[in-house]
């Protein structure tokens, strides 16, 4: 089933919210791709958001939000409208029904009756298409390698997958992806944001770029001004777009300082967080986690890959970054700057530029248990052997 059930959120309570996006992160096949707080936005975000369930909090004002709700609930028969309330007033529970919205919950949410509610909507989508999964690198800090593991790992993947690879480039303003592969693109992430909503299958097939590895490029946009009219609504719809005809999406980002990111990450079936073994990258790093706990992020879907092992161990080891973190390790990726340096300046993949390097076998070999979980977990630093395939089994 891909991305399952995709969620749009209207509420304004923040304690509530957070307890809601840490119940439903916790559900393998949701995910969450737009919060409002004002129902003035609600509209918007339903038209701009490819989503299955509206979840509205009623409270304080049932009577303002209902009828809007229920208009949204008629005009958007596919949307099933989910209302929670702390109210058990029978009269409001007849109300809501009557208003076109599929379910009433009532708060503190029940998580069984929830994920029943969400099994009524998977059970009934027709949109049954196998998605693919979308993997997102992101850097702790900056120049720690992420563009040199997004691009090398949409490269191996595209070697073992049956289906197409794309990878994104979503380091809006200095994306570098396109120069790593040697790809002059004509279109650019910015032309697919701009119809994000309905993402026709002509329009990617003209944008993205085919690389002789067999991986494709969706580069970012040419100028600073296009980068920044793009929304993290219509980032997630063109990702969500890309996955309906793709095996595998991995995206380069989004860069750190981007607060449209969380929806990515959000959105993403795993994310790796990529450090050194340096002080200042534990750090950021860390500072990310909490970052990420704090907006009720699910951490189960985040890997810390440590790079250039070899070079700057000396104070700190794996195990300490895995400790001060707090997220498992899926790898570690040698040293090796003859090989990345060369590959980088000459456009090449380390498919083509260094099969037999090691840093080449380390990506290869991260790729290959990303696409066959069975095939090894974590890293044994971490004990969590099999975690990997139990949340790609849950988003598939
Ligand atoms: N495993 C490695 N061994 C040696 N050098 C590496 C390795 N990985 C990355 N580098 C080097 O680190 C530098 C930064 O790499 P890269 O551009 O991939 O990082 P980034 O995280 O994308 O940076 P930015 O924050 O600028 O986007 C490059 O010069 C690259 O050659
Ligand atoms: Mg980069």
């Amino acid at each position: 089933m891909g991305h399952g059930v995709q969620f749009i959120i209207l509420n304004s309570d923040e304690a509530f919210g957070k307890q809601l996006r840490t119940t439903l992160h916790r559900m393998d096949n949701v995910r969450i791709v737009a919060e409002v707080g004002e129902i003035a936005l609600v509209r918007q975000a339903v038209d701009q958001f490819p989503a299955d369930v509206l979840l509205v909090n009623l409270d304080p004002a049932p009577e303002a939000v209902l009828p809007i709700a229920g208009e949204i609930a008629s005009a958007n028969p596919r949307l099933a409208v989910f209302a929670v309330s702390e109210s058990k007033d029978s009269e409001l529970i007849l109300k809501v029904l009557r208003t076109g919205l599929r379910e009433f919950l009532t708060k503190p949410i029940d998580v069984s009756a929830l994920s029943e509610a969400i099994e009524r909507v998977a059970s009934t989508k027709v949109d049954t298409v196998s998605r693919g999964r979308l993997i997102t690198v992101t850097g702790a800090a900056g120049g720690t390698g992420a563009t040199t593991l997004a691009t090398n790992l949409a490269v191996e993947l595209a070697q073992l997958a049956e289906g197409r690879v794309t990878v994104v480039d979503l380091d809006y303003r200095c994306g570098q992806v396109a120069t790593f592969l040697d790809i002059d693109a004509t279109y650019s992430l910015a032309d697919l944001a701009q119809a994000a909503e309905h993402v026709e299958q002509q329009m990617i097939e003209r944008t993205l770029v085919k690389h002789a590895s067999g991986v494709q490029v969706l580069s970012r946009p040419a100028t600073f001004e296009q980068a920044d009219t793009i929304t993290a609504s219509a980032c997630v719809g063109v990702l969500s777009s890309l996955l309906q005809c793709n095996e595998y999406v991995v995206t380069d980002g989004p860069s750190r300082f981007d607060p449209r990111g969380q929806s990515v990450y959000d959105f993403s079936d795993m994310n790796l967080l990529l450090v050194q073994l340096l002080v200042p990258s534990v750090r950021s790093a860390l500072r990310t986690v909490e970052a990420l706990r704090e907006a009720g992020a699910n951490l189960e879907r985040w890997r810390l890959i440590c790079n250039r092992i070899g070079l700057e161990s000396v104070h700190l080891s794996v195990a300490d970054a895995v400790e001060t973190i707090g997220l498992p390790s899926f790898a570690s990726l040698p040293d090796d700057w003859p090989t990345v340096s060369g590959a980088i300046n000459l456009g090449e993949p380390l498919l083509s530029h260094g099969p037999k390097s090691k840093i080449r076998t380390a990506i290869a070999d991260l790729a290959s248990r990303l696409h066959k979980p069975q095939a090894g977990g974590d890293d044994a630093d971490t004990h969590k052997k099999g975690l990997i395939g139990r949340i790609f089994a849950g988003s598939s």
